[in-house]
């Protein structure tokens, strides 16, 4: 099929990975430098394995991105893969999916071809219904389910294994204006050798399972964050606790990382774009603003424990290993680290830090008031307390040898046991011997 995606973001990569199932796709972006990057078949933003996806398909033709919309009239499909950023009171702002839709409709004006608009971004329900269409059949003066056809797909792809996830979900959710456009947006995932279920919907449905989706896996995180801070106190690790409660099959095992907390992209935004949607129905989503209240509290666990290990934090020297919001991702948007750097920068101490992919990004946040360090041994040599924030793998396997301060760590990366035989003073969230039992 000829496929169309709007946006160079986290979400267009949607069209390296449509390419390599066959289709044949034109990718749109604003940014003519980024556009350049694309077609030399580099990614804009690290994610493992786009480049090769990238290259692959841009070689074999199958692949190429542009600034000119006029591109989409030969398209079966156009996806609107745009950001949706939150506004100040959380809500969700829009602008770029008015502009992307305008643009589009603007082509469907003069467009003999049908095709089918599919909204790809994050929008709260009703939002395909009541603001994509009426933009759409307003610029384009033609009919939604007569002149063109509309979808809502949201994706579920996690940041640093996108490629992957997107050849194996375990659902693809197609919500449809009418049969025809749901039957065509199911045709474009015939080919993936993965089984997965296929959720045929409505437009708000398939909107409202992105929001209820993102907001189960936050909950789960403040949950067992929260068991974590009640673990400590009465002398009992939470990495065991988590294991037992995920075998009971109604449970399971994901998502039970205790921590310092989620970020990134998706659930901040989401949860609060959804805690905005409910009350602008009268709802009052107490348990939605319990799952951010304590992720806004957790990070701060993370500096009590290095209060408690070190005292005062005045003129000390912390070396943070990890800035990213997670592992295998530069990505800095609500990275943890944030609050915990200014937390420690608030308490007068001395911040050196390091990250194997987000340092560039950390220095528009942090600017000089941090120290940037090569490599995690420089990072930890002659430090007075080391505080793990990320979840690299590369950190799971620290040289302790090279640590002669007490760590501290807010992703349970390490094995207490193995720091303790190194003499180290070991805390970490949620683990029994915080306390010194
Ligand atoms: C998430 C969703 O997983 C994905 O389906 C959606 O499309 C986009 O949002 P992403 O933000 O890339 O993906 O990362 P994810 O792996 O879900 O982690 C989010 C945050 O939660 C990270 O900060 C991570 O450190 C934290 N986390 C995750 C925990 O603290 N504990 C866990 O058990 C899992």
């Amino acid at each position: 099929m000829k496929v169309s995606v709007i946006g160079t973001g986290y979400v267009g990569l949607t069209a390296a990975c449509l390419a390599d199932f066959g289709h044949n796709v034109v990718l749109i972006g604003r940014s003519k430098d980024k556009i350049d990057v694309i077609n030399q078949g580099a990614s804009p933003i690290y994610e493992p394995g786009l480049d090769e996806v990238l290259k692959r398909n841009i070689s074999a033709g199958r692949l190429h991105a542009t600034t000119d919309y006029k591109e989409i009239d030969d398209s079966d499909v156009v996806f609107i893969c745009v950001g949706t950023p939150s506004n100040d009171d959380g809500s969700i702002d829009l602008s770029q999916v008015e502009e992307c839709s305008i643009q589009i409709a603007e082509r469907l004006k003069n467009s003999s071809k049908y095709k089918i608009i599919v909204v790809k971004s994050t929008v709260v329900p009703k939002t395909t219904k009541n603001f994509v269409i009426p933009v759409l059949e307003k610029h384009s003066g033609k009919k939604a389910g007569k002149d063109f056809g509309v979808g809502m797909n949201p994706e579920f792809l996690r940041e640093g294994t996108g490629v992957y996830d997107f050849v194996n979900p375990d659902k693809i959710v197609i919500g449809g204006l009418d049969e025809k456009s749901t039957a065509t947006l199911s045709t474009l995932y015939e080919n993936f050798d993965k089984k997965f279920h296929r959720v045929t919907t409505d437009l708000t449905t398939a909107e409202m399972i992105k929001y209820a989706q993102n907001s189960a896996l936050a909950a789960r995180i403040s949950f067992i964050n929260e068991i974590a801070n009640i673990c400590e106190k009465y002398s009992v690790d939470v990495k065991e606790v988590a294991h037992a409660i995920g075998l009971d099959t109604r449970i399971g095992q994901r998502f039970l990382s205790a921590g310092i907390g989620f970020g990134g992209s998706c659930f901040p935004k989401d949860v609060n774009a959804l805690i905005s949607a409910a009350k602008a129905v009268g709802i009052n989503p107490v348990f939605l603003q319990t799952i951010m209240e304590i992720n806004e509290r957790q990070p701060h666990r993370l500096v009590e424990l290095a209060k408690e290990a070190a005292g005062d934090l005045h003129g000390k020297t912390i070396a943070v290993l990890g800035l990213a919001f997670k592992n295998d991702t530069d990505d800095m948007r609500e990275s943890r680290a944030t609050p915990i750097i200014n937390s420690l920068l608030h308490a007068g101490a001395n911040v050196r830090a390091h990250d194997p992919r987000a340092m560039e990004n950390a220095k528009e946040i942090f600017g000089d008031k941090i120290e940037y360090c090569n490599s995690k041994e420089e990072c930890v040599r002659g430090a007075d307390l080391c505080m793990i924030v990320t979840e690299w793998d590369e950190f799971r396997n620290l040289d302790l040898n090279s640590v002669k301060c007490p760590v501290i760590d807010g992703r349970r990366v390490l094995d207490p046991e193995k720091a303790k035989s190194h003499g180290l003073i070991y805390k970490g969230i949620g683990y029994k011997g915080n306390f010194g039992v």
